[in-house]
């Protein structure tokens, strides 16, 4: 476990943002804070529109604005404020000190080129390698990641490889720099559970073994429960829960990470006989949160939780909770 003293490589405050499309705003991500510390895994969990990927995408300048506005901030990474910082500075950042795995086709492998020239586009750009010695690297980078076969399958293109197998190949570009940070964001659909919790496995050696910190995003708990330092949980565009991993699953506080909780497989892959896919709808985020956004789905919400949106507040040392309602006594909280 990482203590209290070891040093963020990543800090973000208060960061914002907000799409103008045609049927008015959409507050993607509200005032999330968070910080990531050196060689840590930081889960990032939450349903699907509940702001996830344009958190990481919005730090890392990869929101398209317009239509996206980013405020708030700063986003602290090595010494710079990454909201702040140019177009130049931040394509120095992105690829070579952050790896990313998005799961945007945008910005994952291209079809065209063969995934030999893919990782070694990197190296030649951001580390000035000649090719013979990208081509060594890429190699080795490969081998890392646990292809078969490294150096001859190089010269193959993308569809030739099994969707696992591809993530791999995105990882392996991610690594390409050396990276102080990799944020990964877990394919939707196409893996299977076995196959993603092979890949964070794989994750996990290779933080181990190359000193990075690991922010993994992921729909399912269940995936990072025995991986992950701590977790962030998110709705609706907030982080409305964080914790260590084992405390989370101990001692949750959020009705939502409760219910999120309840659909965890178990040891033995069942889910909870009574299957609680969390119901009602996810929020529309028209406008920007003066309630807490998870109150029509709670069935714990009172009166305050439509007037108030609440702010995360300490439960415990590295422990903090946005909610109203105290899961002790069952009752509001005394604040
Ligand atoms: N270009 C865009 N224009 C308008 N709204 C957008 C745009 N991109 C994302 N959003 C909205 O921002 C919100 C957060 O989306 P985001 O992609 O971060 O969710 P997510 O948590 O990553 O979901 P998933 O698990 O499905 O990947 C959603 O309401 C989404 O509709
Ligand atoms: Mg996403």
């Amino acid at each position: 476990m990482l203590d209290g003293a070891t040093p963020s490589v990543l800090d973000v405050k208060d960061l914002k943002t907000t799409f103008k499309t045609r049927g008015g705003a959409v507050h993607a991500v509200n005032n999330v804070s968070f910080h990531l510390k050196a060689g840590e895994l930081l889960g990032v969990v939450g349903e699907s529109g509940s702001g996830k990927s344009v958190t990481m995408m919005s730090l890392l300048g990869l929101v398209p604005s317009p239509p996206a506005r980013i405020t708030g901030g700063p986003v602290m990474f090595e010494g710079q404020d990454l909201l702040t910082a140019s177009d130049e500075q931040l394509r120095k950042v992105r690829g070579a000190r952050i790896g990313f795995v998005f799961q945007d086709p945008m910005t994952s492998l291209n079809p065209v080129f063969s995934v030999g020239y893919q990782l070694m586009e990197p190296l030649r750009k951001h580390m000035g390698m000649n090719k013979t010695r990208a081509r060594a690297r890429a190699t080795e980078l490969l081998q890392l990641v646990g292809i078969p076969d490294a150096a001859r399958r190089l010269d193959d293109y993308p569809h030739q490889f099994s969707g696992g197998m591809r993530q791999r190949v995105m990882i392996a570009i991610a690594l390409a720099c050396d990276p102080q940070v990799l944020i990964a964001d877990e394919p939707t659909t196409a893996l299977d559970v076995t196959i993603q919790a092979q890949i964070l496995e794989l994750m996990k050696d290779l933080r181990d073994k190359l000193g990075m910190a690991v922010i993994w995003i992921t729909h399912d708990l269940g995936v990072i429960a025995g991986i992950a330092d701590r977790v962030l949980v998110m709705y609706g565009g907030q982080i409305v829960e964080h914790a260590p991993v084992r405390e989370l699953f101990a001692n949750p506080k959020h009705p939502y990470t409760r219910a999120l909780l309840q659909t965890v497989p178990n040891v033995r892959g069942e889910r909870a006989p009574r299957l609680r896919v969390i119901e009602g709808q996810p929020p529309i985020l028209r406008a920007a949160p003066t309630a807490c956004p998870f109150r029509d789905r709670c069935e714990h919400a009172f009166d305050r939780c439509s007037r108030e949106n609440p702010a995360r507040r300490p439960v415990g040392p590295v422990h903090d909770v946005a909610c109203f309602w105290d899961p002790e006594t069952g009752a509001a909280r005394d604040v």
